[in-house]
């Protein structure tokens, strides 16, 4: 902004105050960038003695005056107090947030506070501009936005991490020692908060070819780590006529597409997460950027493991699944950058992947990254009634249930392709925040639904 003679209007929350004895000086934020506004009060010019008093750190103001030049370090300009309202006072014995630096174990507490924070407001921006360019990048591509639902009697992933959703009187059920009958329960029969839409989101793709979900799924998986939640968004494209090689193309122009919109449109809290939270991460974020994403098959992974003389907590032999340290070794170490490993076992992966003519192995990819390990997760989908009627049988999974499911492969079926994207993963790896309980406004994880 420039100085100006106009007549300026600011609201926001006062998170500095400086007071002497000819002028009190007052930053205030309005959570649109995360530069505020230094105000000025000139008293020599303006009386307001009574505001001066009840202004204190974290009490909401309107403030107007002239936008001058600033004679102050740190800012090109200031507003020249003429008239100061207080609209909301703060008691600065019990403010919560003080001046200090806080612990983020210690923001987690008052999150209905955290979001005033530079780091929290910078969190959120960078995930609404994020949101906003997963919507532009599917829609310049013709993806059609599909709604999936959030209640269903399906596990996507086979995997049995399901919450319940059930309007059964538990409690008295089990007063009166009656088992659960589910026929009984509202929609007829067991049902559940969605693991992923990708199932439905098939149904679509096999109609209207290229179609993308983006909403929150749950997970009861009782893990209790820095990079999983029980509720967490996921955006998954599923598209026909897709095999695994062209899934795999359009995980890397995604990821590059986000990157580039952070380093972007929101430069300034880019810097500020440079300079406070993980040094030298713009620079590496703009080489991941302009470079290809490596590519191996896990029994290549698993080779370079082997052959690593790292030693790591869960030991590595073809067959076992990757563990984030793994996954870490062979971004960090051994390939310096986001990689994808492909074509996993089979017995490791869900029972929806298209099997391998070696008959061990699926054609399952995942995106790995520095600092986090698997951001993406995806596969081209089995398409062949047979083989997937005999997968599900294999694992003990009721073909009743999946009857649609195979249907698609009965009429009509096509090579196709999808994967699901972590969102709060990639904020994590675009901010470089540690904790994914930072990068998602009210986390849920086993033991924590506050908020
Ligand atoms: O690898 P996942 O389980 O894959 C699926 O759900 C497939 N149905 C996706 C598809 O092909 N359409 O999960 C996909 C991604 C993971 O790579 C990870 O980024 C994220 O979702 N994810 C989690 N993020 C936070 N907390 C958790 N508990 C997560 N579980 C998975
Ligand atoms: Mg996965």
């Amino acid at each position: 902004m420039e100085p100006s003679d106009a007549t300026y209007a600011v609201h926001g929350w006062v998170r500095t105050k400086r007071d002497t004895k000819s002028v009190c000086f007052f930053e205030v934020n309005d959570g649109s960038s995360l530069a505020g506004l230094q105000v000025t009060i000139d008293k020599a010019v303006v009386d307001l003695p009574d505001q001066i008093t009840r202004l204190q750190t974290g009490c909401s103001v309107r403030a107007t005056g002239r936008l001058v030049a600033s004679p102050g370090k740190g800012q090109a300009v200031e507003l020249l107090c003429e008239s100061l309202e207080i609209v909301g006072a703060s008691p600065a014995e019990t403010y919560p947030l003080q001046k200090k630096r806080h612990s983020f174990e210690f923001l987690r507490e008052i999150a209905h506070l955290r979001p005033r924070t530079n780091t929290f407001g910078a969190v959120a921006r960078v995930r609404n501009v994020l949101s906003y360019a997963v919507h532009r990048f599917y829609q310049e591509r013709d993806f059609v936005y599909l709604h999936t639902p959030i209640i269903t009697a399906s596990d996507a992933e086979g995997a049995g991490e399901m919450f319940r959703v059930t309007t059964l009187d538990l409690d008295g059920l089990a007063r009166s020692g009656r088992p659960v009958d589910a026929s009984l329960d509202f929609f007829g029969r067991a049902t559940y908060l969605t693991v992923s839409g990708q199932l439905n989101a098939e149904i679509y793709a096999g109609a209207l070819e290229r179609v993308y979900t983006f909403g929150p799924t749950f997970r009861a998986e009782n893990s209790n780590t820095t990079r999983h939640l029980a509720e967490f968004w996921m955006i998954e494209p599923e598209v026909a006529f897709c095999d695994l090689s062209c899934t795999m193309e359009l995980a890397r122009d995604f990821v590059v597409y986000l990157i580039r919109t952070a380093l972007e449109r929101a430069d300034d809290d880019m810097a500020f997460f440079d300079t406070r939270i993980e040094p030298g991460i713009t620079e590496s974020l703009a080489a991941v950027a302009d470079a290809d994403f490596a590519h191996m098959t896990y029994t290549e992974a698993i080779d370079a493991l082997e052959k690593s003389g790292a030693t790591f907590a869960y030991p590595v032999e073809w067959g076992v699944d990757l563990q984030s340290e793994h996954e870490k070794y062979l971004t960090e170490e051994y390939v310096q950058g986001p990689v994808i490993v492909t074509d996993y076992p089979k017995q490791i992966k869900a029972f929806y992947m298209k099997q391998n003519d070696d008959g061990k192995t699926v054609r399952a990819m995942d995106v790995l990254v520095p600092r986090l390990g698997e951001i993406i997760g995806g596969s081209q989908r089995e398409d062949d009634l047979d083989l997937l009627t005999e997968r599900l049988r294999e694992l003990g999974l009721d073909e009743k249930l999946y009857w649609w499911y195979l249907d698609l492969r009965r009429y009509g079926t096509v090579p196709h392709s999808g994967f699901g994207l972590g969102f709060e993963r990639l904020i994590q790896y675009v901010t470089g925040m540690q904790n994914i309980r930072d990068v998602i406004p009210f986390p849920r994880t086993p033991g924590n639904a506050d908020f």
